[in-house]
């Protein structure tokens, strides 16, 4: 039987996270999960639980919540990483474990310091080792594309003999070409006898740019599992983008001839979510879902697709979940039933709480916005959801700047109920509200980053703005859009600050 499905391994929760700066909450962690399980993912690779009590914690948190993704957790080749993987993964209802060790020269001869022989020894007995409590194994030999054929041969088929069921080739350094890539997969069918018996899969990372290229080239060789993250997040220059990779087979099934399980239609939400949960903005030219990814500006393409779509678009926005414009846009005469509608068509679902502050936010926003486009409606849902700890409310604002006068602020903020006034100066008005939101709740907040981009076009567009700080040591993001956009900042700062003080709240 032609086997013409890909099976899709997401890492956005673990090599995902590996990108410097991209920490997420555990609760973070788990919506994203959620996310990636409404996609239609196969996989999910959901943390490395050796390494941190919180990662266990989050690998078991997911474990115990979904019901259809298998979900999987990391292992260096050493009994104690294995133990963990097993106990996280153990109320899930499908697991699998993923068993690694480097095998190319430079990383045996500097980083293990151990000869082949050993590194095959290593490799069997933790493959045997796992064996005996889990049948669904995954091996990685780290840096594959940089090692030695005869070496990378050996290994593999020593471990499929010790029980792995799917064989996973990195590229760990974004090394490879596509035909270099696709040759190596292609090698491995044709050389590792008991190959047969295993998934073959891909696991690129992008540091030439190539990761999604090199993926597609494995799968035309042979790889029926793709290793890829949301908005193509990972170590370094990160991985494989996994809405790329499922556009690019299904876009041109004519090509591939091969499908996979996930739900493209979810593709645009689940981007937004990964993008403010790990801080890191989606560009504007993003393929599939970068803000520009459908918009015609030349005069020559916009006639084009007036007359028919398709020529100049490839895909249908709708397919990847991208908010249309054509239709119906709310307005400040849109009533409680339109709003509703809209949430539901968008498949956002809430509490009747929750639809109910939104609809105070939506009507707040129409009266300062003519035109509510969808991505307004996501912004302001994101802005008003996820509300798991809100210590310090945004009570009131007033800022005054020009070029000739220092810029002054007024803030105040409410806490438990009682509200607190404080008046600030700095080199700006945004440096003027953080040092009056600092001394009013009494932090020493390092503002990492600050980024501030348009929600929709035009002079009344949304200003949405992404912070990342570190309080007490550790990262937290905020975010925030209105549009006025010094409010967007104080409360994206107040929004990682919440963030901090939720988890000192669950410390107590
Ligand atoms: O890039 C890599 O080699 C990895 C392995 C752990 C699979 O992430
Ligand atoms: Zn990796």
């Amino acid at each position: 039987m032609k086997n013409d499905k890909v099976l899709i391994f997401d890492t956005t929760l673990r090599d995902g996270e590996q990108a410097p700066g991209a920490t997420m909450s555990a609760e973070e962690k788990l919506e994203i999960a959620f996310s990636l399980e409404r996609l239609g993912v196969d996989i999910i690779e959901a943390g490395f639980p050796v390494s941190s009590k919180g990662d266990f914690d989050s690998v078991q948190n997911v474990a115990r919540h979904l019901k259809n993704s298998c979900v999987c957790g990391l292992a260096r080749s050493i009994t104690k990483d294995i133990d963990a993987v097993i106990d996280a993964i153990k109320p899930a209802r499908h697991r699998r474990i993923h068993i690694f060790l480097a095998t190319s020269k430079i990383h045996l001869q500097h980083k293990l310091k151990k000869s082949q022989d050993e590194i095959v020894k290593m490799a069997v007995e933790s493959v045997k080792y796992a064996r005996k409590r889990i049948d669904n194994i995954e091996f990685s030999p780290e840096d594959a594309s940089r090692t030695e054929k005869t070496f990378l041969y050996r290994i593999l088929e020593e471990v499929i003999k010790a029980g792995a069921t799917t064989v996973n080739i990195p590229d760990t350094v974004g090394y490879s070409t596509p035909r270099e890539y696709g040759a190596v997969i292609a090698g491995i069918r044709n050389n590792v006898p008991n190959i047969g018996r295993c998934v073959i899969s891909t696991h690129c990372h992008d540091d030439l740019g190539l990761g999604v290229a090199n993926s597609l080239s494995g799968v035309e060789n042979g790889a029926r599992q793709v290793e890829c993250t949301i908005n193509g997040i990972g170590e370094r220059a990160g991985n494989a983008s996994m809405e790329e990779v499922v556009m690019g087979l299904k876009t041109r099934w004519d090509f591939y001839g091969l499908s996979t399980n996930i739900n493209t239609k979810e593709f645009y939400r689940a981007s937004r979510l990964v993008s403010k949960a790990s801080g890191f903005i989606v560009p504007p030219n993003k393929a599939v879902v970068g803000a520009n990814a459908f918009r015609h500006e030349s005069g020559i393409h916009q006639d084009g697709v007036l007359k028919e779509r398709r020529t100049y678009e490839i895909m249908n926005p709708e397919d990847v979940g991208v908010p249309s414009h054509e239709g119906l846009v709310l307005g400040k005469h849109s009533g409680r039933h339109a709003f509703i509608d809209r949430l539901k068509r968008l498949g956002i679902v809430l509490s009747e709480t929750d639809v109910a502050l939104a609809f105070v936010r939506f009507k707040d926003l129409a009266d300062k916005k003519k035109e509510v486009y969808d991505e307004d409606l996501w912004a302001l849902i994101e802005d008003e959801g996820h509300r798991t700890h809100v210590a310090y409310t945004l009570v009131d604002l007033i800022s005054t700047s020009g070029s000739n006068i220092a810029p002054r602020v007024v803030v105040t903020l409410q806490y438990k109920g009682k509200k607190q006034t404080k008046e600030s100066t700095g080199d700006g008005p945004v440096d003027a509200c953080y040092k009056a939101i600092e001394s009013l709740t009494q932090l020493k907040v390092n503002l990492l980053d600050y980024s501030i981009k348009s929600v929709t076009q035009g002079k009344d567009a949304l200003g949405e703005v992404t912070v990342k700080t570190s309080i007490d040591g550790q990262a937290f993001i905020g975010r925030a859009a209105t549009t006025d956009i010094i409010e967007a900042s104080a409360k994206a700062y107040i929004n990682a600050i919440n963030k901090f003080m939720a988890q000192q709240n669950l410390k107590r």
